[in-house]
C-alpha cells in the first residue's frame, strides 16, 4: 500500500513503542515521516527527528515549524506521546496531576495549535490522538492516567467538530494493554513481574497483550486519505476488553 505517497506525517513520542511502530508503518506506506520526542535513543534511517519536550511550548513550536519547512508541509499529525501514573484518586499530589495532564492533554493542544496552520494547507489533513481503554473503562489504580485519557477522548470529539470546516479529520485510537517498553518498565518495577504480566494478559479477552504494530496499523488506517469520511471516532484496539464478556 502506498496511500501516504506525497504526504508528510508527524508522530509525537515516535522514538519508542506505539509511536515508533506508527512511524515505521506510515513510512512503509509512502509518507515522509518526522518524529517529535524528548530523546532519540535509536534513530531510524529515513525518519526525520526533532527533539522537543511536549511541555515546552517554544520547543514544540520550533520543532513543528522546522518539520513543516524542511519536509514541505504537514498533512498528518499523530498525537501519541504520553506518560503513565499509578494509584487511586488519593495517591497523587497536585504537582503530579498537573505534570501528567501537561503531557497527556495539554501536550496534544500544544502540538496541534502549532501544526494547524500547516494542516489547513493540506488537502488530506488528518489528526489521530492516542487515547486508551483506561479513558472509557474503570480500571483499578489508574485514576489520574484514566482521567487524562478520558480527556483525550473528549478533546478528540471537540477537535473533530471544530476542525470539520477546515477539512481536517480527527480521530483517536484506544489501545488495550500493549507490549511496549512502557509496559515492560511497569512490569520490571512490580513486586512480581510474572504475576503482573499474567494479570495484564488475562484482563484481555484474547489472553495476550496488544502489539504496537496492531495499534500502528489502526492509527495509519484512520489517518489514511482512504478514510476520508471517518472523523470523530475512537477506535478500540483492545483485544475485546471494552465490549466482550467471555
Ligand atoms: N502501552 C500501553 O499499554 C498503552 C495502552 C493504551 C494507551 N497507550 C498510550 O500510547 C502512547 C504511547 O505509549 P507507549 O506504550 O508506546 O509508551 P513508550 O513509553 O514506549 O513511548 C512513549 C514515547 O513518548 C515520549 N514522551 C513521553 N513524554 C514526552 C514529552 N514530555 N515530550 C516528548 N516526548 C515524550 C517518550 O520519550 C517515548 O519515546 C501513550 O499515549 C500511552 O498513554 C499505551
Amino acid at each position: 500500500m502506498s496511500d501516504f505517497e506525497g504526504l508528510v506525517a508527524v508522530v509525537t513520542g515516535g522514538a519508542s513503542g506505539i509511536g515508533a511502530a506508527t512511524a515505521r508503518e506510515l513510512a512503509g506506506r509512502g509518507a515522509r515521516v518526522a518524529i517529535i520526542d524528548r530523546a532519540h535513543p535509536e534513530p531510524v534511517e529515513g525518519i526525520f527527528r526533532a527533539t522537543a519536550d511536549l511541555t515546552a511550548d517554544a520547543e514544540i513550536r520550533d520543532a513543528v515549524d522546522r518539520i513543516g519547512t524542511e519536509l514541505g508541509g504537514i498533512d498528518i499529525l499523530v498525537n501519541n506521546a504520553g506518560i503513565g501514573a499509578v494509584g487511586d484518586v488519593g495517591a497523587n499530589e497536585d504537582d503530579e496531576w498537573h505534570r501528567v495532564y501537561d503531557v497527556n492533554v495539554v501536550g496534544i493542544a500544544r502540538v496541534t495549535r502549532h501544526a494547524l496552520p500547516w494542516l489547513r494547507e493540506s488537502p488530506s489533513a488528518a489528526i489521530v490522538n492516542t487515547a486508551s481503554v483506561a479513558g472509557t473503562n474503570g480500571l483499578p489504580q489508574r485514576a489520574l492516567y484514566s482521567a487524562t485519557k478520558g480527556a483525550v477522548v473528549a478533546l478528540t470529539y471537540a477537535m473533530a467538530a471544530d476542525l470539520l470546516a477546515d477539512g481536517i479529520r480527527v480521530n483517536a485510537v484506544a489501545p488495550g494493554t500493549a507490549d511496549t517498553p512502557w509496559v515492560r518498565r511497569l512490569l520490571a518495577a512490580s513486586d512480581d513481574p510474572d504475576a503482573t504480566a499474567a494479570n495484564l494478559r488475562n484482563r484481555q479477552p484474547m489472553g495476550r497483550l496488544v502489539t504496537a504494530d496492531e495499534v500502528a496499523f489502526a492509527i495509519a488506517n484512520l489517518a489514511s486519505p482512504r478514510a476520508a469520511s471517518t472523523t470523530g471516532i475512537v477506535l478500540t484496539v483492545d483485544g475485546g476488553l471494552t465490549t466482550l464478556r467471555v
